[in-house]
């Protein structure tokens, strides 16, 4: 068995919501490194809760379960310690940062994770996905449109190449040559051996960066699990 087929992901029994509230009840998943699962289901369901836990967002608590990225527990561990674990997330909603320039974003979360800024090409990066360099000096999505904050998150986590990378619904608000030039860097960045989690409503993200597995996610807890073929049943016959 080769390094790349470890777990990346590993949730066990994961309970838990905004200030402790009961709304993840109890979800078990892994994800491998280089592997591409996929995360369905209803609004409200509580897939960003998911993330948001699973990020170490203040306002969340995890109650019962547990959490490794690459074998370490980060159950109890900081944001900050989570991101150097290997654990990086796109949020539906990305934060905005006016202020703090986005280059200066990723230089500090490249040299947190031990490696030399300097050789990273930020620009060239940007560009390849269809990103105007110039964003990069302005403030982390200060005014950026709602593509260009989805664009910034690829790109961001192309450049980190994290362990596992969570993605919520980083298909909304894309345009179609948009949608498949990130889908092409997701891709791209799992071949590199990222596991990745997507969260989307949307098969269409799903033909472009093809899971290995589907999970249907239905108040706080994983109903049903599947292969590729379960998103096309879906879009038949709705989540009903
Ligand atoms: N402060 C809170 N207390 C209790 N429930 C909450 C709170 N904030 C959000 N929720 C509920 O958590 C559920 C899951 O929401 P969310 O994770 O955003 O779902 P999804 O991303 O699947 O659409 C929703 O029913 C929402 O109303
Ligand atoms: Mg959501």
């Amino acid at each position: 068995m080769t390094a790349s087929r470890e777990i990346a992901l590993k949730v066990e029994g994961l309970r838990g919501g905004p200030f402790g509230a009961d709304v993840l009840k109890g979800v078990d998943l892994e994800v491998h490194h280089g592997e591409v699962v996929a995360l369905m289901g209803p609004n409200g369901s509580g897939k960003s809760t998911l993330l948001h836990l699973l990020m170490g967002h203040p306002d969340y608590e995890i109650t019962e379960g547990q959490v490794w990225v690459d074998g370490v527990d980060v159950t109890g561990a900081t944001v900050e310690e989570r991101s150097r674990a290997g654990l990086f997330a796109a949020f539906q909603y990305p934060t905005e940062l006016p202020g703090v320039p986005l280059e200066d974003l990723i230089r500090e979360a490249l040299t947190a994770r031990g490696r030399d800024a300097e050789d990273v090409s930020v620009d060239e990066m940007a560009r390849q996905i269809g990103m105007d360099p110039a964003l990069l000096t302005r403030g982390v999505n200060d005014d950026f449109s709602g593509g260009e904050k989805k664009r910034s998150e690829v790109v961001q986590m192309e450049i980190l190449r994290p362990s596992i990378a969570i993605l919520d619904e980083i298909d909304s608000g894309l345009d179609v040559d948009a949608l498949a030039a990130s889908s092409e860097r997701i891709r791209e960045i799992a071949g590199q051996g990222t596991g990745v989690l997507l969260i989307t409503h949307y098969k269409l993200l799903l033909d472009h960066v093809p899971p290995t597995t589907v999970h249907i996610f239905v108040d706080g807890r994983i109903d049903r699990s599947g292969g590729p073929e379960l998103a096309a049943e879906l879009e038949e016959a709705g989540y009903k």
